[in-house]
């Protein structure tokens, strides 16, 4: 049997990385297309270099309902490209890879959604951020990993809550609000690779390093997590401890925003069973050239129905008021 992969360990970068031609063309390109390029923490390091704002779904969404630029280039996956479209109707929003998906996302289709709040229309639906605008129209708030316990504590307690699609995300909410709530069967693929085995054996090869995790891990995996938190929050989490070693259970394009805000530390990639750190393929679908060539093409551009879009609006607003 092959020994379990050792995890990947990231010392602190090098000062003063220079910017490659490709990263020097895509920033020409965006100042000439006046675009701006918003990236998610989980998007490869050359694309992080050249965003002009990296962060987790809700500092984006932040972002994308802020922005005055003509044109958004989103690079992180199509349910966050079209969260930046439904607060911007009028301004054009390019995906680099249209194919860009999320499993989680997928796992709560509209009809299925739409058919549990018919038979119970008392539901009071909590999306959380990664799912289809289709899936937000049919919804009564949406929540982010960063903001899920605030916005279930406002939701009034006399409804019974659905929360969609994360079960593991909902479960750790729930536990944290004592709001009990019905759970969607939906998980993301990525996350749910960590293993409580995986992240003891990095603790072992790292004795004293603490562990962050994200929530949308298992419970088993979070009770062994120092802290859980979203991928913005594990930043601020990380500058504040006095470890000089970090564990960090999430993808791990993450490493790479922590290496550049917190940059003495050394971080090391959460392993899985069968591999030394877990990247997200939707997330690694969107490369650099991609990037460039949607600002030459213009494309490929997230279009919504005007009816899903207002609609989708409604609950997302929401969420941004609840969560200031
Ligand atoms: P964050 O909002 O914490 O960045 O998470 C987004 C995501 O897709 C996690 O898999
Ligand atoms: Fe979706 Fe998981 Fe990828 Fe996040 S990491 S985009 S939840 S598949």
């Amino acid at each position: 049997m092959n020994a379990p992969p050792a995890p990947a360990v990231f010392p602190p970068l090098p000062q003063d990385v220079p910017l490659s031609d490709l990263q020097r063309e895509v920033i020409a390109l965006k100042r000439e297309k006046q675009a701006v390029i918003l990236a998610h923490n989980y998007q490869c390091e050359d694309i992080q270099g050249v965003a002009d704002f990296v962060g987790d779904s809700l500092g984006l969404a932040y972002r994308a309902a802020e922005t005055s630029s003509p044109t958004i280039v989103f690079c992180g996956v199509h349910f966050m490209a079209e969260t930046a479209k439904i607060v911007n109707p009028g301004r054009r929003v390019l995906l680099p890879d249209m194919e860009a998906g999320c499993s989680l996302a997928d796992s709560c289709p509209a009809e299925k959604l739409a058919a549990a709040r018919k038979a119970d229309p008392s539901l009071y639906v909590v999306a959380y951020i990664n799912c289809s605008a289709a899936v937000k129209a049919l919804s009564d708030v949406i929540c982010t990993s960063g903001n899920a316990s605030k916005i279930v504590g406002r939701v009034p307690a006399d409804r019974p809550v659905l929360f969609v699609p994360d079960q593991n995300l909902g479960r750790w909410v729930s536990a944290r609000t004592g709001r009990p709530m019905r759970l969607w069967p939906g998980n993301c693929y990525a996350h749910v690779q960590f293993t409580p085995g995986a992240l003891l054996r990095a603790k072992a090869a790292h004795p004293g390093a603490p562990v962050v995790a994200h929530p949308e891990c298992t419970e088993a995996v979070r009770d062994i997590a120092d802290m859980v938190c979203s991928t913005e929050l594990m930043v601020a989490w990380c500058r504040e401890q006095s470890a000089g070693t970090i564990i960090v259970a999430t993808e791990s394009g993450m490493i790479h925003r922590l290496r550049r805000e917190v940059p003495l530390k050394t971080f090391v990639a959460a392993p899985t069973d069968r591999c030394s750190c877990n990247e997200c393929k939707f997330m690694k679908m969107n490369t650099l050239q991609k990037v460039r060539d949607c600002l030459v093409k213009g494309s490929p551009e997230i279009t919504l129905p005007e009816e899903i879009r207002s609609r989708a609006e409604i609950p997302l607003r929401r969420m941004l008021e609840w969560s200031r």
